[in-house]
């Protein structure tokens, strides 16, 4: 019979122990940045009603047509795991009445996200997004803070040459006209176009801007810009967001053709790249960041008008490149070894185990194992500067050896003192 092998899901991976501290460091940094801008933590559930991002990010995007892990739960509720946070988010926002709380409300956010995509580099259906929202206010100010935190955080991660790729998409005065020209001219040449752009020229021509397809591409190059249809409001609003990203010298590149896969935003869309190669290296598939302004989607989801703009930052894909940039951490190795021989002893290293515990010093141990000529062996390979020795010996007299490794010194003391002789020992 052939032997059968269980793997994780596909698209969906370990976070084994030797890459938790590059996720720990971004972790880490994010927290850092989200105090200094007064971000408060927000956490919602992994899964939301299915309704909830047909609504909000929009039935007629990928992510929910083509990307939902739904299912009915027993009670016959429609469910679906989050593919995105901005919705639930949204949703919690109103649920929770924080429209009442002094705006804007500004939360931040880190967990794992699940969309059925086509597995490849940098593309998973199971990984982790950490983020920004800043709910309740319409100031272009707003926006620029939003991408200049992005900025701020891959730069605390020792990120170089980022490009901030920006657009404005409008808003529902403005969009509708660019939307007919678009349908005009993806109309003319539609024979050409993919079979998925054919249906989205029916549904929502801007989503054929999204897609990655050859031929597709070639034709969107030519198709009319929404920058020439922004009414004076949008206008107006895109100059101070570029004025502000000018004034804080942050490099961006307008990109005409930047409307980003879900359907709340409205005004500025933004994406950030790591570009190791000049601008040409720019690998525009694998975005680290996504983000921009969505003044009408808690309107969409019953709640008060109310002005929004954010980002999410993609962690596997900060890590990949983390990976590259840093080769190794260094681990701080616990100074002590307990090596112990026989039952009697290794009943006193548990307590003296608990003991250390309590004072905060860290202590290595093989307690499984019993002949100490091993122990002393692996205290050597991990470099610890004392060994303590609990034999049978000693089990029964109440005492231990501390034994230097450096010198082969060894002293032997109670062990009911030996505590506050380790403690002397800590330099
Ligand atoms: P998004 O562009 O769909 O935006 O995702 C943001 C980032 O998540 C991407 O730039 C990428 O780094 C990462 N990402 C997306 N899909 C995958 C995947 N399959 N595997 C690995 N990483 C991925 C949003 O999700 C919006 N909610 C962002 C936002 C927040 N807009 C306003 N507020």
């Amino acid at each position: 019979m052939k032997r059968q092998r269980i793997t994780a899901p596909t698209g969906m991976h370990d976070i084994l122990p030797d890459m938790q501290p590059y996720y720990k460091k971004v972790y880490k940094a994010l927290e850092d940045i989200a105090d200094f801008y007064d971000f408060q933590k927000i956490d919602t559930p992994i899964v939301e009603q299915l309704e909830l991002f047909e609504k909000g990010t929009g039935s007629s995007t990928d992510v929910v047509q083509k990307q939902m892990y739904s299912f009915k739960t027993k009670g016959g509720d429609t469910l679906a795991l989050r593919p995105e946070f901005t919705p639930g988010i949204c949703r919690s926002y109103i649920e929770h009445g924080m429209f009442n709380l002094p705006q804007p409300v500004k939360v931040w956010f880190y967990g794992p996200l699940f969309r059925y995509e086509r597995p490849q580099a940098g593309r998973y259906r199971q990984f982790n997004q950490c983020g920004f929202e800043i709910i309740g206010d319409e100031n272009p100010v707003i926006d620029a803070q939003v991408i200049q935190i992005f900025y701020n955080l891959l730069k605390e991660l020792k990120f170089k040459n980022l490009m901030i790729e920006i657009n404005s998409i409008g808003d529902n005065q403005c969009r509708p006209y660019y939307k007919k020209s678009l349908a005009n001219y993806f109309k003319y040449r539609e024979a050409q176009l993919c079979s998925d752009c054919r249906r989205r020229l029916k549904e929502n021509p801007l989503r054929i801007l999204d897609c990655k397809e050859e031929k597709c591409q070639r034709i969107k190059s030519q198709a009319p810009q929404m920058i020439d249809y922004l009414c004076e409001g949008c206008k107006s609003h895109f100059k101070k967001v570029l004025e502000f990203l000018d004034e804080l010298e942050l490099p961006y590149h307008l990109n005409p053709f930047l409307v980003r896969g879900l359907d709340y935003y409205t005004k500025t869309v933004f994406e950030i790249f790591e570009d190791s190669k000049g601008t040409e290296g720019v690998n525009l598939n694998s975005a680290l960041v996504g983000g921009g302004r969505y003044d009408a989607l808690i309107k969409v989801l019953f709640g008060k008008d109310t002005p929004a703009c954010g980002g999410a930052a993609g962690v596997e894909r900060i890590v990949e490149s983390l990976k590259e940039k840093i080769k190794g951490f260094s681990v701080s190795n616990p100074k002590f070894f307990l090596a112990q021989l026989g039952t009697m002893a290794k009943r006193k290293s548990l307590r003296l185990i608990e003991e250390l515990r309590v004072e905060k010093i860290k202590i290595a141990e093989t307690l499984g194992r019993d002949s100490l000529k091993t122990q002393l062996r692996t205290a050597g390979r991990i470099g610890v500067d004392y060994a303590l020795i609990l034999g049978q010996r000693e089990a029964l007299e109440d005492t231990i050896i501390i034994r230097n490794m450096a010198t082969g010194k060894q002293d032997t003391v109670k062990l009911n003192k030996a505590v506050a002789e380790i403690k002397k020992r800590i330099k």
